[in-house]
């Protein structure tokens, strides 16, 4: 499922002309947190985990990332997201991946706690079908 859409930006840039990879961090953990809540009626996610963080391809100025949510796993106060992010050329309609990764995210009460997470269940089924179709895409299937 498609969560969000950004321009990297001159301002955005470090080290070798490319994105930051704490920039890039920082942005996947925000669509994370974004993305817990679009599932649930939950207030308040924390991220517990971040595992497989690959950078795949640097990302230059003047590019738009995409930021893709598929769930991993449905547990009892986690949800793991994988997030795979992509560059996309609207003239070309041709994608890019750059980075991917998977988030654990723990819905938390006012104290911080863990809570038992509220499901959306149409969310839920929203994002499957989305990945579904996307993969599918990617291997030329219908
Ligand atoms: C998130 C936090 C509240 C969880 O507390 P905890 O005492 O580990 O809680 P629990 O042991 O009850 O685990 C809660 C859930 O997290 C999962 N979890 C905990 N540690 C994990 C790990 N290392 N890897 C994967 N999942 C983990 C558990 O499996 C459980 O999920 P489930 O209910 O779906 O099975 C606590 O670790 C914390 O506050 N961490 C700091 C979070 C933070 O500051 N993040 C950065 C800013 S957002």
């Amino acid at each position: 499922m498609l969560i969000s859409r950004e321009m990297v930006l001159d301002k955005d840039i470090g080290l070798n002309a490319a994105l930051f990879g704490g920039d890039m961090m920082a942005r996947m953990d925000k669509v994370a947190g974004i993305a817990a809540s679009l599932m649930s009626r939950n207030r308040r996610f924390l991220t517990v985990k971040v595992s497989e963080l690959l950078f795949h391809s640097p990302v230059r100025a003047g590019e738009i990332i995409e930021f893709h949510i598929a769930i991993a796993r449905q547990g009892n106060t986690s949800l793991t997201l994988q997030i795979e992010v992509q560059v996309y050329e609207p003239v070309s309609d041709q994608r890019r991946d750059v980075t991917s990764g998977a988030f654990v995210m723990v819905a938390v009460d006012e104290t911080l706690h863990p809570e038992s997470i509220l499901w959306k269940p149409e969310m839920i089924q929203a994002a499957t079908e989305a990945h579904r179709v996307r993969r599918a895409s990617q291997t030329g299937q219908s």
